[in-house]
């Protein structure tokens, strides 16, 4: 049995904790929070857990094999360090840290102790999202050329807003893209930001773009303020794959093989030096121009999901832990230091006004 021991009591913990138990040989022991009565109520939730007085309590308790941390973005370092400290694995809430000189660090101390260590992007671990990351590496869809997503919902919690709690739209919803894309694209060559800021100060949307060496795009929107379209997009030169809507927690895959640059629709296209079959006021023109927006080619694919989503990374850490892992294949704590890194390079690109 793997006991657990949660440090915050807010809506995500919450999720995660149940996702725990119904992990088989998983449990969550114990809860911690700084006002003792957000415990005591989480608590009444999960039978077999005790509320502790201070999270200091929880991380050192003998009884605790692992920390689940589950505080806003600036306080996870320091949790980290203090959950090494005391000999415990770790999973911590996205993003890992906010700087990655301290993920380095982090990582260095906890690979140094032997402890397992991961950050809980748990959208990295669902079925369908796995599925497309291995399809694109795998050329399904061909040469890859642009990629483009977005997430946005409306939100109005206030750690969102806060910058002294790593608050911003970058961090918070616009990293899930930069993390999904990562194990295609790898490092961008070149960064560009545009974001807006609210009377918090903290980016409260934002677009933003990167472009490969290699010719790939990838342009991203993410936003507090509006709901998105919230879909992950791959375009190769032999086919499209787009997960969700939405795509942080979707069992749907898109396939579109007929609308890509060498799809057999483009063949015809191909013999004609400009590109059209005729003037182009003639409809056919448009016809064949309207076609990617038609979704009669698209076959949709549906990969089953468990559960409330969460627990596939629960089922990671365990199986990693019971192999003697001290960190995920799937998602290596690199990859979490680089997301951080490329964050930070894109508040660093935005041109001083
Ligand atoms: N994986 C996901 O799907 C997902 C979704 C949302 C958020 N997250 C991540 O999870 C973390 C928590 O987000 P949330 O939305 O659950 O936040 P939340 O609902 O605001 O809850 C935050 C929790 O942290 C505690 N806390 C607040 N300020 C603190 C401070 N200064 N020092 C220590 N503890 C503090 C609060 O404890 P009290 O009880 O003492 O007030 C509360 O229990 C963030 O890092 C966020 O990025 C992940």
């Amino acid at each position: 049995m793997l006991k657990w021991g949660v440090l915050g009591t807010g809506e995500v913990a919450f999720d995660v904790a149940y996702a725990i138990n119904f992990v088989p040989n998983n449990a969550v022991k114990g809860v911690a929070s700084r006002k003792s009565e957000n415990a005591k109520w989480f608590v009444e939730n999960f039978k077999d857990a005790k509320a502790f007085e201070s999270f200091d309590a929880l991380i050192n308790d003998p009884d605790i094999d692992i920390i689940y941390v589950a505080t806003p973005n600036s306080t996870h370092a320091d949790m980290m360090r203090k959950c090494i400290a005391a000999g415990k694995h770790i999973l911590c809430e996205k993003p890992f840290c906010l700087h990655e000189g301290e993920g380095l660090e982090i990582k260095k101390m906890a690979n140094n102790a032997n402890l397992f260590c991961m950050e809980a992007l748990w959208t990295r671990f669902i079925p369908a999202t796995q599925q497309v990351i291995n399809k694109v590496k795998n050329g399904k869809i061909g040469q890859l050329r642009f990629v483009k997503g977005s997430f946005g919902h409306i939100f109005n919690k206030s750690r969102c807003f806060d910058k002294d709690l790593g608050g911003g739209v970058l961090f918070d919803l616009g990293m899930y893209l930069i993390s999904l894309s990562y194990p295609i694209l790898g490092m961008p060559d070149d960064y560009k930001f545009a974001p807006s800021y609210g009377s918090s100060k903290v980016d409260e949307q934002a677009s933003f773009t990167f472009s490969y060496k290699s010719g790939i795009i990838a342009s991203f929107q993410c936003s507090f303020l509006n709901d998105l379209e919230n879909t992950l997009e791959f375009y190769g030169d032999s086919g499209i794959l787009k997960l969700g809507p939405p795509f942080y927690r979707t069992s749907q895959i898109s396939f579109d093989a007929q609308h890509s640059p060498t799809g057999e629709h483009q063949k015809e296209k191909r013999k004609n030096p400009y590109g059209y079959p005729g003037p182009m006021r003639q409809a056919p023109y448009f016809k064949e121009r309207l076609k990617p927006l038609l979704p009669s080619k698209t076959k949709v694919s549906n990969v089953p999901f468990k559960g409330n989503g969460y627990h596939y990374e629960i089922e990671e850490v365990y199986n990693c832990i019971q192999s003697g892992k001290i960190e995920s294949d799937i998602l290596p704590l690199d990859q979490s230091i680089k997301v951080v890194e490329i964050m930070n390079k894109l508040y660093k690109s935005e041109p001083v006004v």
